[in-house]
C-alpha cells in the first residue's frame, strides 16, 4: 500500500505514518489528487444510483454521518451541483462472478464515487467511506472533515469471512445480536455462524416440538435469571437484517452429541433412555443422540425442516466435534443398527449418521459443514470441515488432506480464532497471523485456492455472558478479518495495534 504524501492537512484518517487507518487496510489505495473538504457551510450531495432495496440501510447510514458532518442538500437541487458530490454506482461488468465483492472507491475535492460491479462491493466502499469520515472527523462538531485524494481498489482474498456466535449457552437478546452484526458488517464480515443448540440450553424454536425451547431455554449455564429463545419471528427478522447488511447467518444444529438439551425434553432419542437434566456446567456429555433409534432421525429431520424454512442459506452447520461413543458401544439399538449396516465400529456410526443427515440435507438442495473431528471420515466430498483442533505440530495440513480428497475446510484454528480464550493465550498480533496455508506437497495452489474457503472466529460463550461479547471478542476479530481481507503475508504488528486504536 502506498502512503500519503501530504499528510499533515489529512492526518485524522490517517496513520502518522500516511497510511489510511481502515480496518480490513484495503488491497491497494493510490494517493494523489486534491483533498475533499466537507463543512456545513458549503454541504454535500448524496447520489444513490443503485436503486437497490437491499443497500438501502447502508446508503441511509451514509446519509447520517455525511449529515452531520455536511449538511446533505437535495442531490436533484441545481444548485447542488456546485458542492462536492458523493456517489454509488453499480457498474455491471460481464467478467464479474455473482459473489464478487470487489469496489473502487475515489475521493477527490470533487466529492467521492464508489463504483462496484455487484451490491456487496457498493456496500464495502460505503463501510470504507463512513470509516474514513470518522476517523477524519474532528472531536469539534460542526468542523470541516478533509478526506485525502485518493483512488482504493479493493477485494478480499478470501469470500468467508465468520464470526460464530454461541447463543446455546450463553443467550444473547436480540437487539444485541443487530448490534453485532451492525459492527461484523462494518468490518467487512460476512457471515454469522450461529450455534443455536447445545448441552446447556436449546434457543431455536421448533413449532413441531414446543417442548424444546419451552423447557430447554430458561437458562444460560444453569441461570435462570439469564435464559430466552429465538421465536421464528424474530429469527427471519434477524436473517432479514443481516441481508440488508451482507452477512449470511449459517444456522448450526449440534448431532450427534452436545445435545443434553434436547435429550433432557426428549429422553427416548438418547440410547439410556434417561432421565437427564440441564447441565449448568461446561462438559462432554456422554449421553449423545442414539444411532439405532430411527425416532432420532424423524426428530432431527423435523427440526431441520424448520431450519431450512428460516435460513435460506445454502449451508447448515451439522456440528459433529466431540461426542463420545460410550453409550454407543453399550447400546443393543446400536448395536443392531452396525451389523445392519456393516459398520466396523463406532466412528463408523458416526460417519453413517451424519452422511445419512448429508443425503437428507442435500435432498433438500443443502450442504453440511461440520467440525474436524469428522475429518477422518469417510464423508462424501462436498461436506465442509471447519478446523478447528489445532494441537499437533502437523494439524495445520489437514486442511491440504481433505482438499485432496475434494474437500472444502473453513479455518478457525484454536492457537488464532478461538476469542473466548483470553488474550494471554491468544494475543492481537497472534491473531493476526492466522494464515490459510496449504501443504504443497498434497495439493496445488489452484486446489487449495478453490477449497480453502476462508475462516471464522469463534466466540463460545460459557463464561461469557453478552453484556461482555464484544469486550471479549474485540479488537481481535479486527485482526481475524485482517487476515481473512488482506491476507498479508508479514502483516507489521505493530503498525496493526496503532491502527486499531483509533477504532
Ligand atoms: C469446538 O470447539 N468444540 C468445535
Ligand atoms: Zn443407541
Amino acid at each position: 500500500m502506498s502512503t500519503c504524501q501530504n499528510a499533515s492537512s489529512v492526518v485524522g484518517v490517517l496513520s502518522p505514518s500516511g497510511e489510511l487507518d481502515v480496518i480490513p487496510s484495503p488491497r491497494r489505495v493510490d494517493f494523489g489528487g486534491t483533498p475533499l473538504v466537507l463543512t456545513p457551510e458549503v454541504g454535500c450531495a448524496l447520489h444513490d444510483l443503485t436503486g437497490s432495496e437491499r443497500l438501502a440501510p447502508a446508503v441511509s447510514d451514509l446519509a447520517e454521518s455525511l449529515q452531520r458532518i455536511a449538511r446533505i442538500v437535495d442531490a436533484s437541487a441545481s444548485d447542488g451541483q456546485n458542492r462536492p458530490q458523493i456517489t454509488i454506482r453499480l457498474q455491471p461488468d460481464p467478467n464479474a462472478k455473482p459473489d464478487d465483492e470487489s469496489y473502487q472507491l475515489q475521493v477527490s475535492s470533487h466529492g467521492a464515487t464508489i463504483v462496484a460491479p455487484r451490491e456487496a462491493g457498493c456496500f464495502y466502499g460505503i463501510q470504507t467511506l463512513r470509516q474514513m469520515l470518522r476517523l477524519a472527523s474532528p472531536e469539534a462538531s460542526h468542523a470541516a472533515v478533509t478526506l485525502p485524494g485518493v483512488t482504493i481498489h479493493d477485494a478480499p482474498r478470501y469470500a468467508w469471512r465468520g464470526m460464530m456466535v454461541d447463543s446455546a449457552r450463553n443467550y444473547q437478546p436480540l437487539s444485541f445480536l443487530k448490534q453485532l452484526i451492525d459492527k461484523l458488517s462494518h468490518y467487512k464480515f460476512n457471515v454469522m455462524h450461529w450455534h443455536l443448540v447445545d448441552d446447556q440450553a436449546w434457543r431455536l424454536e421448533v413449532k413441531s416440538h414446543p417442548r424444546l425451547t419451552a423447557e430447554a431455554s430458561r437458562v444460560s449455564m444453569g441461570d435462570e435469571s439469564r435464559g430466552g429463545c429465538y421465536t421464528q419471528q424474530e429469527i427471519r427478522e434477524l436473517v432479514r437484517y443481516a441481508w440488508h447488511r451482507f452477512i449470511r447467518i449459517v444456522p448450526e444444529i449440534e448431532m450427534p452429541g452436545h445435545c443434553m438439551s434436547a435429550l433432557t425434553v426428549y429422553p427416548h432419542l438418547s440410547c439410556t433412555g434417561g432421565p437427564f437434566t440441564l447441565p449448568g456446567v461446561q462438559c462432554i456429555c456422554p449421553d449423545i443422540y442414539c444411532a439405532g433409534n430411527d425416532e432420532v432421525f424423524a426428530f432431527i429431520e423435523d427440526v431441520l425442516n424448520e431450519v431450512i424454512d428460516l435460513f435460506p442459506d445454502p449451508f447448515i452447520h451439522i456440528g459433529g466435534d466431540e461426542a463420545p461413543k460410550d453409550r454407543w458401544a453399550a447400546c443393543p439399538r446400536c448395536r443392531q443398527r452396525m451389523r445392519q449396516e456393516g459398520l466396523a465400529d463406532e466412528g463408523q456410526l458416526q460417519a453413517w449418521f451424519i452422511a445419512r443427515m448429508h443425503r437428507y440435507l442435500k435432498s433438500r438442495g443443502r450442504r453440511i459443514i461440520a467440525w474436524d473431528d469428522l475429518g477422518d471420515k469417510d464423508l462424501p466430498s462436498d461436506v465442509v470441515f471447519q478446523w478447528w483442533r489445532n494441537r499437533t505440530p502437523d494439524a495445520w495440513r489437514w486442511p491440504s488432506r481433505w482438499a485432496s480428497r475434494g474437500h472444502a475446510t473453513i479455518f478457525s484454528p484454536t492457537s488464532h480464532c478461538y476469542l473466548d480464550y483470553s488474550e494471554d493465550l491468544i494475543s492481537l498480533p497472534q491473531a493476526l497471523t492466522l494464515s490459510l496455508a496449504a501443504d504443497h506437497d498434497l495439493i496445488s495452489p489452484e486446489r487449495a485456492d478453490a477449497l480453502f474457503l476462508g475462516g471464522e472466529c469463534n466466540v463460545w460463550t460459557e463464561k461469557i455472558p453478552w453484556e461482555r461479547f464484544l469486550s471479549r471478542a474485540f479488537p481481535r476479530a479486527y485482526a481475524i478479518i485482517e487476515a481473512l481481507w488482506r491476507a498479508d503475508d508479514r502483516p507489521n504488528a505493530e503498525r496493526f495495534i496503532q491502527r486499531v486504536s483509533r477504532h
